[in-house]
């Protein structure tokens, strides 16, 4: 995967609008891969759910609670992604009171498929969901990668620790004190 250009794909997106008024002062905007990853060098992660128990504990709130670590080591930003629709993304990202990860929706799964970590959850109902998996993307093209072992389709357990962000943290800091 290291060398690998991400897909590029558009990604529908639910953003606030105060122009519109009302309640729910929402709009669609279009976001694609460049949009989110041209230009920078950033941690990406992918989980199967947003609101399920894994991630909802420990991993985005870990990546949340990092993120200075992160910037300190040259990331510019972090990425949460997911097989979930927008609203869903945004009333997670709301729920955790997230500031410093931000969420991207890949509701239909284009991004994860193209990917190649798209896997069928049919055994706990989810349909196709994301292998867990982070990576360190630097312009566009896959610098380090942290999937999960035993990628499978309904797979009876949920592997966790190789796309921790601590676990994350502890390589890219071994990378640039090999590079100083
Ligand atoms: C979890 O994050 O705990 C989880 C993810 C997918 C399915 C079930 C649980």
């Amino acid at each position: 995967m290291i060398g690998k250009s991400l897909p590029q794909v558009t990604f529908k997106t639910r953003v606030r609008d105060e122009a519109i008024g009302g309640d729910n002062p929402f709009r669609w905007q279009d976001m694609t891969t460049e949009d989110y990853f041209k230009g920078k060098r950033v941690v990406l992660f992918s989980l199967p759910g947003a609101f399920t128990p894994t991630c909802s504990t420990f991993q985005l709130p870990d990546f949340e609670k990092l993120a200075g670590d992160f910037e300190a080591k040259g990331i510019d930003a972090i990425y949460c992604l997911s097989v979930n629709d927008a609203f869903v993304m945004n009333a997670w990202a709301k729920q955790q009171n997230l500031k410093n990860v931000q969420v991207i929706a890949d509701g239909a799964g284009e991004f994860t498929r193209k990917m190649g970590m798209l896997v069928c959850k049919d055994n706990l109902g989810f349909g196709m969901r994301s292998w867990r998996y982070a990576a360190i993307v630097n312009d566009g093209v896959v610098e380090a990668w942290f999937e999960e072992p035993g990628y499978a389709d309904n797979c009876e357990t949920d592997p966790y620790g190789e796309s921790a962000p601590q676990n994350v943290l502890e390589k890219l800091s071994a990378k640039a004190a090999k590079a100083a």
